[in-house]
Parts: structure tokens; sequence; C-alpha cells
């Protein structure tokens, strides 16, 4: 059975303590962070761990990101980071941060799945950070969803998926960015993004002077990556999906118009709400408010989905910033149908 704990106004704190118990005692809990909310368990328990894979559906050679709460946990379970990756850690802990660390042998080879290597993440989500720290374990925790759906960004879109299956869901109102963590490797001294974020590109130039993007961001990954997650349909709605980007605005709503089909929903910005002529048009956001979209994005995709259309045509963003992230989650989950003119 699951229970549920609303906390979207104040964190009970007695509630709070019998959630981590459940934690400890190897159950699995879902809680929000402030990136998309998580399925977590105690990542030194490799049967809780082993359950998360179960209830997701997920690949087991999909590694597990580990979610900790202070700086004394992270030399528990981690080698000691290099210079530049101390810099990272400074510069984007706690935050919507991902870093790929060598793992001590206390992480279990489920979490990692097989790798020699773990992914941190210290979220700044108050309830988060809270409930991790009760929990006094690191805990394991990918998105909220099942395998291959868009990521959970409010309890009601992932209850279906997931009620009976864990022993509580935390319910924290909607997350506030809306996608998930910037996943970072430092490969030969160089900060590679493996994964986009709200963290960008140019966030992390700034502190260590150079950065790079994995060539698998855009393009479908076959044989081998740096990131098994990246091999994975995700995101996806049910129905068949197009994604359309130009520089040039009025070619952009042409080309939405041009594919309009039968029983089609158009997502798009609120500026082209009556230059599009679809029956059904869904707004995503401003074209000047990239957060807008992140926040956005996928529970729209869940909503548009439950309406059955036979067609969704989504409007992208220029793959700049925050728009990176937007681009690489909309690629995914239109499964790589995609027009740039
Ligand atoms: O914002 C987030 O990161 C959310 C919240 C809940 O913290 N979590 C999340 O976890 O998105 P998940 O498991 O859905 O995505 C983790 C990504 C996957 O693509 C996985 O392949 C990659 O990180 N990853 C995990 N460990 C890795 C490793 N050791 N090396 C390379 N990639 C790794
Ligand atoms: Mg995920």
């Amino acid at each position: 059975m699951t229970k549920y704990y609303d906390f979207k106004t104040e964190i009970n704190q007695k509630e709070l303590q019998e959630v981590a118990t459940f934690l400890r005692e190897g159950k699995l809990v879902i809680f929000p962070t402030e990136t998309v909310y998580g399925v977590g368990a105690n990542a030194l328990n490799p049967k809780a761990v082993d359950d998360i894979f179960k209830a997701k559906g997920r690949a087991n050679d999909n590694p597990l990101i580990v979610h900790i709460a202070d700086f004394d946990t992270l030399k528990d379970i981690v080698e000691t980071p290099t210079e530049m990756e101390q810099t990272l850690i400074d510069a984007f802990m706690p935050g919507p941060f991902t870093l790929i660390l060598p793992k001590k042998d206390c992480i279990p080879d489920n979490v990692s799945a097989g790798l020699n290597t773990v992914g941190i993440r210290m979220p700044e989500d108050k309830i988060a950070h809270e409930l991790i720290k009760a929990a006094h374990t690191p805990i394991a925790a990918p998105s909220a969803n099942l395998s291959s759906r868009p990521s959970g960004t409010k309890v009601s879109d992932i209850k279906d998926e997931f009620d009976g299956k864990v022993s509580a869901i935390i319910d924290g109102g909607e997350t506030k960015i809306g996608i998930e963590s910037t996943v970072v490797k430092v490969i030969d001294q160089v900060p590679t993004i493996l994964r986009p974020g709200k963290i960008t590109p140019e966030d992390i130039k700034e502190v260590v002077g150079v950065v790079q993007i994995d060539e698998h961001i855009f393009k479908k990954a076959t044989g081998a990556v740096e990131s098994p997650g990246m091999k994975y349909k995700h995101y996806a709605p049910n129905a068949e999906c197009l994604l359309v980007y130009s520089d040039d605005e009025q070619t952009q709503i042409d080309l939405v118009n041009k594919n309009i089909k039968d029983n089609t929903i158009v997502i798009g910005f609120k500026e082209h709400q009556d230059k599009i002529h679809a029956s059904e048009f869904y707004v995503h956001g401003s074209i000047h408010n990239y957060d807008e979209i992140s926040h956005n994005i996928f529970t729209l995709l869940r909503e548009v989905d439950r309406k059955k259309p036979d067609f969704i045509i989504i409007e992208g963003v220029k793959k700049e910033g925050l728009g990176i992230a937007i681009m690489n989650r909309l690629i995914r989950s239109t499964s790589y149908h995609y027009i740039e003119k």
C-alpha cells in the first residue's frame, strides 16, 4: 500500500521521520526535487536498489544517480575529486547538477550498473534535502516515471504509474525546473555534458574555462556511449510526434501549419496561438521564457497524450542556454522526428 503525504505548504516533521524510516528499511519513496520527482531507495542496500529497477521497468545496464545532503557523505562514497571536479562541486552543489565520479566499494554494483563510476547529486529542494538528511543514508533515485515515459513533475501525473509499488509518495507541488539535472563527467580534464539541464555549458565554462557537449545530445546513440541513458527511448508520449524549428519565426509557423493533419494537437509558443491553425493548441510557454517551457514541458506532453491525438507537433526552441536541454528532451520525446529549416 502506498501512503500519501502532503508537504505542499509545509513539511510535517513527524511524517518526514516516518518516510525516512521507510527509506532506511529498504522501501521505495517518491519525493520532489527542484528538477523532477525521484523514486528513491537506500543506495547502500542492493535489494532496495533492485526494487527501483523493477518499479520503473528500467534496463539494469542504466545506472542510477545517488543523492546526498552533505559533503561528509560524499567522502564516504566516492574517491577524492580532482581539482577541477572539486571546483565544479563548489560551484554547483547543491543544485540541479550531477557529477560522475569514481565510486568506492560501498556503492553496490547495481546502482552503477557495473561501472566503476557513480553520479552524485545534492538537491537544493528543501523537502529532498531534509528527507535525505533524516534518512542518514545516501539515496539512489532516478526520475519518477515508468521507463520511456516523460519524467514526473507533479504527483497527479505519476500516481497511476506507482500506486501500490512504492511505500510513500510525498507531494511537494509542481517541481520548479521541470527537467532533470545537468549530468557532467570530467574527461581528459574537460567537463563533458552527458545530459544538458538548467546548469548550461556557459555556466560551466564561466567557472572552469572549458566545457564540451557529448555528441549524442541531439543524435541517436549507436554503439558505445559515455552515459547508458542516452541509448534508451525517453520522454515519449504514445502518439506520433514531430518537432519543428527554424531560426526564422515565420518559417517555423509555416512549417507547423504545413504539417498539420487530422486530429493533430500543436504544442507551441503563446505568441503563436493565433497564427497556427490547429484545432487544438497548447501553450508550452513564451518565446522569450525558456524557464517557463522547461517547467511545463513534461506535464504538457502527458496532458496532450491523454487526449489521444493521432499526431502531436511541438514547436522547438533555439539550441542555446537552457534551450539545449529543452531540445535534447524534445528531440528524444519525438523519437528523432525533427525538421529544422
Ligand atoms: O534531476 C535528476 O537528475 C533526477 C532527480 C530525481 O534527481 N534524476 C534523474 O535520474 O534524472 P535518472 O536515473 O532518470 O537519470 C540519470 C542519468 C541517466 O541518463 C544515466 O544513464 C546517467 O544519468 N548516469 C548515471 N550514472 C552514470 C554514470 N556512472 N556514468 C554515466 N552516466 C550515468
Ligand atoms: Mg529518467
